[in-house]
């Protein structure tokens, strides 16, 4: 079968396709054919040996896949061939075939597109975990988006206008913005242009925003949370800047306000019944409509190094999903 193959860490360019045999799946997995492969930012990290989730050399990325099970493990007891599925590999997924273990796989409703499901599922579930489980956020409620163009940031800006709150999109680009607002943003700020504090102030009258999510970090982190209202909860998702922002501890203590982590991967390990409820949730909102269609630039499996080089480089707008046959 055909396979993206990282054989050494490295950037995007140092990932080559070739052909490998077809894996064997153990008792507990089955084995994908892949349909579609969501490309996410872990993917840009694992390839550099960056990521808190290690592969062995040599591994295909892509932890968001879409497909049919053609082959079941001897213990597997939920799934059958012919399943059409999400499987959350973690790497793996940029390849035509690919094993996922059990527990890590989802049944998806065959009314959702394998490009809808493999562009949405991954970020939006981060997202809602963010806003609804950490954040507790609440209808009425100002939420401003760092990264609002971005996978992690158009979920947070649709979930946050589901839920009911005022969103407040920050991002670099008109681009990114303007996909933002079809999102349903209702203000913006080009944070490369305008200071972020000032504009928290004045478009939410002084007062500040209750809840951040903030999958960026970097410089644009203290700023944001100077622009807390009282009781806010800034809610840690990610450092795609990459630098991991060290913050005055008397900023939330002058505010009243939690720092809370955000992180989806154990979560979904570790109250897996929740996730899978949140996953279902999602699922419902995508058949009836709620969240809309993703915003997706296509790339095929050739291409995919491509696909990274553009969210190294913050040119992404949306999502990007390597789609196969
Ligand atoms: N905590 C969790 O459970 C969890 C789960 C999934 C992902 N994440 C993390 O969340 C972050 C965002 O993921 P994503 O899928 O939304 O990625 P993405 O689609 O690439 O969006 C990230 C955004 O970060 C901004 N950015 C600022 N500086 C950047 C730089 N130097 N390089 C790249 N982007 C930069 C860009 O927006 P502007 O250009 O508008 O600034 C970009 O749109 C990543 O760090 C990822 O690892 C965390």
């Amino acid at each position: 079968m055909q396979a993206l193959i990282c054989a050494k860490f490295g950037m995007p360019e140092t990932l080559h396709l070739c052909e490998i045999p077809t894996p064997i799946p153990g008792p507990k997995q089955v084995l994908v054919m892949v349909e579609a492969c969501g490309v996410n930012f872990p993917d840009t990290l694992i390839i550099q040996d960056k990521y808190q989730f290690k592969p062995e050399l040599p591994f295909s990325p892509g932890g968001e896949l879409v497909g049919k099970v053609i082959v079941c493990g001897k213990e597997v007891s939920d799934f059958q061939v012919g399943d059409y599925v999400l499987g959350l590999s973690g790497w793996g997924g940029m390849a035509e075939k690919a094993l996922v273990d059990e527990d890590r796989v989802f049944a998806l409703p065959k009314d959702i597109p394998a490009e809808t499901a493999a562009a949405t599922l991954y970020t939006y579930a981060t997202s809602l975990y963010a806003l609804k489980d950490r954040g507790g956020l609440k209808s009425g409620e100002t939420l401003l988006v760092l990264g609002a163009g971005g996978g992690i940031g158009l979920a947070a800006v649709e979930l946050g206008k589901l839920m009911g709150a005022k969103v407040i999109a920050a991002a670099s680009s008109v681009d990114k913005l303007a996909a933002a607002k079809a999102k349903g943003a209702d203000l913006t700020i080009d944070y490369t242009e305008e200071d972020l504090k000032t504009r928290i102030k004045e478009l939410t009258d002084g007062e500040g925003v209750d809840v951040v999510l903030d999958p960026v970090g970097g410089s644009y982190t203290e700023q944001a949370l100077r622009g807390m209202a009282w009781g806010g909860r800034y809610l840690v998702v990610g450092f795609a800047q990459g630098e991991i922002p060290k913050m005055p501890m008397n900023l939330p203590l002058l505010k009243g306000c939690s720092i809370v982590g955000v992180f989806w991967g154990n979560f979904s390990r570790k109250e897996a019944d929740k996730n899978r409820e949140n996953l279902n949730q999602l699922m419902n909102w995508i058949s009836e409509g709620k969240i809309q269609k993703p915003v997706v630039s296509k790339y095929s499996l050739k291409e995919a190094p491509k696909a990274l080089r553009a969210m190294m480089d913050r040119k992404l707008v949306g999502k990007a999903v390597v789609v196969l046959n």
